[in-house]
């Protein structure tokens, strides 16, 4: 059903790291070594356009040969896909005697605008046209925000509205007149449900480590490292796997300003953190040039900088971060975080769900069959990964 070869890369980092323009160089790389390709961007702060200085809209615009870009209108998408539902949510509040204003706002939830953007990956990986599809994401903060969104989407539309549609039929008369609220109409559970099997799909995308890769631009810098080990954490939780961290922004060697000895220093530090904390994930990098790097020449040359003879579409590192595994006839179900300490940790098995809580970051896993029947025995870090033992 769907394209099982159609590569995704998504570029994240901290505000102004240089996303778009590692999106924009890396979409135009592989294009250049003979991939057809479409580079997105779901950041509602577009800025595709500006980078190429090709004018970009809604729809797949050709920049040069084999090379497509698209910045995605979040709110012609929202409003195909979650119109109906609105609609409905904002009566159901407004009936409840919610204002108009406050219930309209209520209807729509932090982070819809990506996910609904996002979710372009998977009409594409539908419709086989493209091999590679490089996604500019908005800053890591949103992007968590929005990763997680079709977990929680699901969650929400599941226990929201638990009744079946056949049911509904049967109870909508005697409902209406009892209910102290609206009843949803056949369509609203049809839009439902279709809304609910698309975001399991692109879950199902996503969380494909050898379709779907995260790419972590950084700069050489205290925060900026900090921020992407916070996000790396949250990937890894969610099994979303990162393949290469990509470091903008180093001063040249060749520069030999005094102004810059002590920066060179500090980066030099830097870079050193993130190779350690890192390993085993390939670091790349990319140097500070003299201008803005901006139009198809100097993304051109950024780009063969950076990958060199390597394919850029490739996966340069392909790991699992949630795996179960049998060990002396127990399961093991572990998860990849080297930025976790102890204390930071929490668990809870309730029934079909397993709650994983680090730090303010939360995830409810819905256990696979075979451990359905199974409690857990102990849980301990090990080497940057948490591992689960059930009985
Ligand atoms: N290695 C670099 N050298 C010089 N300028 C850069 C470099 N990387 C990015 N820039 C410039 O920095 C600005 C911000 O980059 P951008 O890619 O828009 O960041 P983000 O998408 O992360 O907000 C742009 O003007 C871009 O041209
Ligand atoms: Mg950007």
């Amino acid at each position: 059903m769907y394209s099982a070869s159609m590569r995704t890369i998504l570029f994240t980092g901290k505000g102004g790291v240089g996303k778009t323009t590692l999106a924009a160089a890396t979409a135009l790389l592989c294009a250049r070594r003979g991939h057809k390709t479409l580079v997105i961007s779901t950041d509602a702060a577009h800025s595709l356009s500006d980078s190429f200085e090709v004018q970009l809209g809604n729809s797949p615009q050709p920049i040069v040969p084999n090379l497509f870009g698209q910045e995605v209108n979040a709110l012609e998408e929202i409003e195909k896909k979650w119109g109906e539902i609105k609609t409905y949510l904002t009566a159901l509040f407004a009936s409840q005697g919610v204002d108009t204003i406050e219930a309209e706002e209520l209807s729509v939830f932090p982070g819809m605008e990506e996910l609904f953007s996002l979710m372009e990956i998977r009409r594409y990986s539908l419709t086989s046209e493209y091999e590679v599809v490089v996604v500019d994401c908005a800053p890591t903060g949103d992007t968590l925000r929005l990763l997680s969104a079709p977990e929680i989407t699901s969650w929400y539309l599941k226990h929201i509205f638990p009744i079946q549609r056949t049911a509904a039929k049967a109870v909508r008369p005697v409902a209406n007149r009892i209910l102290p609220f609206p009843f949803p109409e056949d369509s609203v559970f049809e839009a439902m449900k279709k809304l609910t099997t698309q975001l399991a799909e692109m879950k199902g995308i996503l969380e494909d480590h050898r379709r779907t890769s995260i790419r972590l631009v950084i700069n050489p810098e205290k925060m900026v490292i900090k921020e992407a080990q916070r996000a790396f954490t949250f990937f890894s939780l969610f099994g979303y796997s990162v393949d290469l961290i990509i470091v903008n922004r180093i001063i040249p060697g060749a520069v030999q300003d005094p102004h810059f000895k002590t920066w060179k220093t500090i980066q030099e530090a830097y870079l050193r953190q993130v190779e350690e904390n890192f390993a085993p994930l390939p670091i790349f990098s990319a140097e500070l040039y003299s201008r803005e790097i901006v139009g198809l020449d100097l993304l051109a040359e950024l780009g063969r900088s950076i990958y060199s003879d390597a394919d850029p579409a490739g996966l340069f590192f392909a790991h699992n971060p949630i795996q179960i595994k049998k060990a002396d006839g127990k399961l093991i179900l572990s998860v990849h975080l080297p930025f976790v300490e102890k204390s930071d940790l929490d668990l809870l098995q309730k029934g079909e769900e397993l709650f994983i809580k680090v730090g303010s970051l939360k995830r409810n896993i819905l256990l696979p069959r075979i451990m359905l029947n199974h409690a857990i025995e102990g849980a301990k870090l090990e080497k940057g990964r948490l591992k689960i033992t059930f009985v």
